[in-house]
């Protein structure tokens, strides 16, 4: 496959990749995706996972529900003739083959957990639309020349253990043993034991590691997370950039006494401390020189957590994201001096930790001049942006050219029971997404120096 990854090349054998593309028995443009079946499947999907009031899901991952949610997907995808296997970290991966012997895949997928408290979109849309992508095929008898793979990552949300996209890690190889040890959640439970615990054997991990030759490419359909699409009536993104995080913990203590005994000017308040650092990370992300940096304290934990009793030690995260990387880790190296410098001044100690650092990607840029011509020649309006959040397709870039498909959030929110995109415009992702895997199929194809004409109907 040389020059798959250069965009040059690419460009040169776009044209013939479109003649390659146009032998499908059925046109893209003339395959339409069925919003009520779309509709249907989030609704299915949703029942697994719900949180007891407030209307949010909690399918954290690593647990049972993770793994009912990928069983019944599983179930679906079995219905169409895929193959199903699940690796050694939890990933669900569907083959239907493709018409050329030993072509690499093309792969199509993304996640089933969610954050706690969370949407009913975020991942699911897709999962979902890769499976009504997969319906597309089969229902219209077009074969690819290479195999179509749908894809569910385990473990996207680094909500539980502080580490996202623990599956895309485990097979683009960035996922150690010991990595399995050491992340821990908020209850002490390692990643191991959380394995453990639903049938996974730790010990072979490595063994979900993907061979590059094995794959030609991977598409992952989201949920925007934010609100550019919605206010420029746009519905569809094609993503250049995917932000990278850098998580910290840190543990602040002070002592905890007597709240109404105890003088102000005598107290060494961590929660009083730890309120300075959540400021000092907003001051830093608004801070003009870094305009697009982004930092938040999401989870503090107060001990002892009483009214009376002036807090004695404060636990909390910090989340850096931005899409430049040397800035990403240098504002988290930055946030550690800041709360160093105002600890002592308040006689409070400070211990801090790395939980995660995944880098900022740039997705290849023939990927996404494929995903433009797909939408023009469907005559759907796209622009081209950044993603804020992070996603399974930064990772696996690193081992198959990987790009994405955005889709409308409401109001632009995200992790969020509120969360909220409509079926049909995760249908027209859909179909967005048939046409490129086509395209691609084509493209890569002819790249590959395949026979011409080895595309047939199924
Ligand atoms: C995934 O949703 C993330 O937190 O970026
Ligand atoms: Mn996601
Ligand atoms: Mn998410």
């Amino acid at each position: 496959m040389a020059g798959r990854s250069n965009p040059s090349a690419d460009a040169a054998a776009a044209d013939k990749a479109s003649t390659a593309g146009e032998a499908a028995p059925v046109a893209a443009g003339q395959v339409h995706a069925d919003a009520t079946r779309i509709g249907a499947m989030l609704a299915e999907i949703a029942r697994i996972g719900p949180d007891a009031t407030g209307g949010g899901i909690s399918r954290i991952s690593f647990t049972k529900d993770e793994r009912t949610a990928h069983d019944l997907v599983s179930g679906w995808l079995k219905a169409l003739g895929f193959t199903i296997k699940v690796d050694a970290i939890g990933n669900t991966i569907a083959e239907r083959p493709g018409t050329v012997p030993g072509a690499p895949a093309i792969g199509v997928g993304s996640h089933l957990d969610s954050v706690p408290h969370g949407g009913r979109f975020d991942g699911i849309v897709g999962v979902v639309g890769a499976v009504e992508m997969a319906r597309l095929f089969v229902e219209n008898g077009v074969a690819t020349r290479h195999p179509l793979r749908i894809v569910i990552f385990a473990g996207e949300e680094g909500a539980r253990f502080g580490e996202p996209c623990v599956g895309s890690k485990a097979v683009a190889g960035n996922l150690g043993n010991r990595d399995l040890a050491l992340m821990k959640d908020a209850s002490g439970i390692s990643l191991a034991d959380a394995l453990r615990a639903i049938g996974f054997d730790p010990r072979t991990v490595p063994t979900a590691r993907w061979k590059p030759s094995e794959w030609a490419a991977f598409l992952e359909l989201h949920i925007e997370q934010a609100r550019v699409l919605e206010m420029t009536e746009t519905p569809i993104g094609l993503v250049d950039t995917v932000s990278g995080s850098t998580r910290l913990r840190v543990e602040l203590t002070g002592r905890a006494d007597h709240s109404g005994g105890t003088p102000m000017d005598v107290r060494a308040d961590a929660l009083a401390a730890a309120a300075e650092v959540v400021l000092a990370a907003e001051s830093l992300a608004k801070d003009s020189r870094n305009r697009g940096a982004r930092l938040t304290v999401g989870r503090l934990d107060v001990h002892p957590n009483s009214i009376t009793t002036i807090p004695g030690r404060v636990r909390f995260t910090i989340d850096v994201r931005d899409v430049d990387s040397d800035r990403q880790r240098q504002l988290a190296v930055e946030i550690v001096r800041r709360t160093r410098v105002l600890a002592d001044r308040r006689g409070i100690g400070v211990e801090t930790e790395l939980i995660a650092d995944t880098s900022p990607v740039v997705l290849p840029i023939w990927i996404r001049e494929q995903s433009s011509k797909v939408c023009e020649e469907l005559g759907i309006k796209y622009r081209v942006m950044t993603s804020g959040a992070g996603h399974d397709s930064q990772v696996v870039n690193a081992i198959v050219p990987a790009g994405m498909v955005f889709v409308p959030s409401k109001d632009g929110l995200s992790h969020v029971p509120g969360e909220w995109t409509s079926a049909s415009d995760v249908a027209r992702g859909v179909e967005v997404l048939y046409a490129l895997a086509n395209r691609l199929d084509g493209l890569l194809a002819s790249l590959e120096g395949m026979e011409a004409g080895s595309s047939s109907a199924a």
